[in-house]
């Protein structure tokens, strides 16, 4: 699942070419320079992925690494980079949980000179980050929305609304979740006000709808009372869900309330990171789309930031202007995101090596 795609290999190519990519132990005079890495969760398979491919790729460039899982928990994360500024690493990667933690714990690292490297979820309101590298995080609530108009037929017209959607959103604590939620919106906006699109609920502003920590459990739960409360006589057609999680928490209580059978069809449901459980649901028609985010790439793409970082250069970024974290706007390197669904999972997921045919059986 970690060999490298031919996206990957242009990427590599391509940030080969604007950098010096010189051996790690060249870094200075204490010999091997080492890496400190904290990702959110275990809980979540993409995690688990990011976290195995950064070492691997920080081993490949000769780092020894640090990582560690925060279980979800702000002040373990803080703690986490605490004890690694302490141990003196010569840089940081983090995924944050709550991306506005950190403001007091990133001064110590900016007084120590360690670089850092925002990972995936922008760091808010602390100018000790450096570079950032994620997903395009619009194109992600973008393709999430087209998906679910295009699917309805509402974009070439071969269906006519009214139809029924419910919204939900991310995390509130983490950055990713207004980026996705208004890049969806901006598409979905322009049915809800001309009424092809109908919200029962009402529940659309980001306050409303967000999931804390992205968990299935609360998806499932508001699913469950919009169902009870908006739906007993009414279908529901479309969720916008933006995780995987989620989005089979959301299935579930689907089909608790009934979905999933010939005369009531499960609704169109979305997603995004392309996990296992979810490509099998997809395959088993039942959830309708994610957004495949090569976690590889971002892994090849953050290790060069971290070894361009390390010896005083400036690395390859793509985006100077998206991301401003309340102190200065980060420079970031953008990787773009790929619609999936039942007609182009083979394609996208297995013919690029990213999953073999026997993690989907
Ligand atoms: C990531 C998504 C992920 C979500 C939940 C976001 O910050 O960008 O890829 O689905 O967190 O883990």
């Amino acid at each position: 699942m970690r060999a490298r795609t031919t996206a990957a290999a242009a990427i590599t190519t391509a940030l080969s070419l604007s950098l010096s990519a010189c051996a790690a132990t060249d870094a200075g005079s204490r010999g091997t320079a080492s890496i400190g890495i904290t990702m959110p969760t275990k809980v979540s398979p993409r995690w688990i992925a990011d976290g195995e491919n950064m070492v691997d790729e920080l081993k490949g460039f000769g780092y020894s690494t640090t990582l560690r899982y925060a279980d979800n928990d702000p002040e373990t994360q803080v703690t986490q980079v605490e004890a690694m500024i302490a141990d003196g690493v010569d840089a940081l990667v983090i995924a944050s949980v709550d991306g506005r933690a950190f403001k007091d714990v990133l001064s110590k690292a900016k007084s120590a000179n360690i670089p850092v490297i925002s990972y995936d979820r922008l760091i808010l309101g602390s100018d000790a980050v450096d570079y950032y590298a994620t997903f395009d995080n619009v194109k992600v609530g973008q393709q999430q929305a087209d998906f679910l108009v295009e699917q309805l037929g509402l974009v070439n017209g071969s269906r006519k609304g009214p139809f029924t959607v419910e919204v939900f959103a991310g995390s509130a604590d983490d950055n990713n979740t207004r980026f996705f939620y208004e890049a969806a919106m901006r598409v979905l906006q322009p049915y809800v006000r001309n009424g092809d699109l109908i919200i029962r609920s009402g529940e659309q502003e980001l306050e409303k709808i967000t999931t804390l920590r992205w968990d299935g459990v609360v998806a499932e739960k508001r699913m469950n009372s919009l169902l009870d409360s908006h739906y007993t006589n009414h279908n529901l057609d479309a969720v916008l869900s933006p995780y995987d999680g989620m989005s089979l928490g959301i299935i579930k209580a689907l089909k608790k309330h009934g979905y999933g059978v010939p005369g009531k069809p499960l609704p169109i449901v979305t997603g995004q990171d392309a996990e296992i459980p979810s490509i099998k649901s997809i395959m088993d028609g039942e959830q309708s789309q994610t957004v495949y985010k090569d976690t590889r790439q971002l892994a090849l793409v953050t290790s060069y930031m971290v070894n361009s970082v390390v010896h005083g250069n400036k690395p390859a970024i793509n985006d100077t202007r998206t991301y401003n974290n309340g102190t200065k706007v980060i420079p970031t390197y953008l990787i773009d995101p790929v619609s999936v669904d039942k007609g182009n999972y083979k394609e996208i997921l297995l013919d690029s090596g990213y999953f073999k045919k026997s993690d989907l059986e």
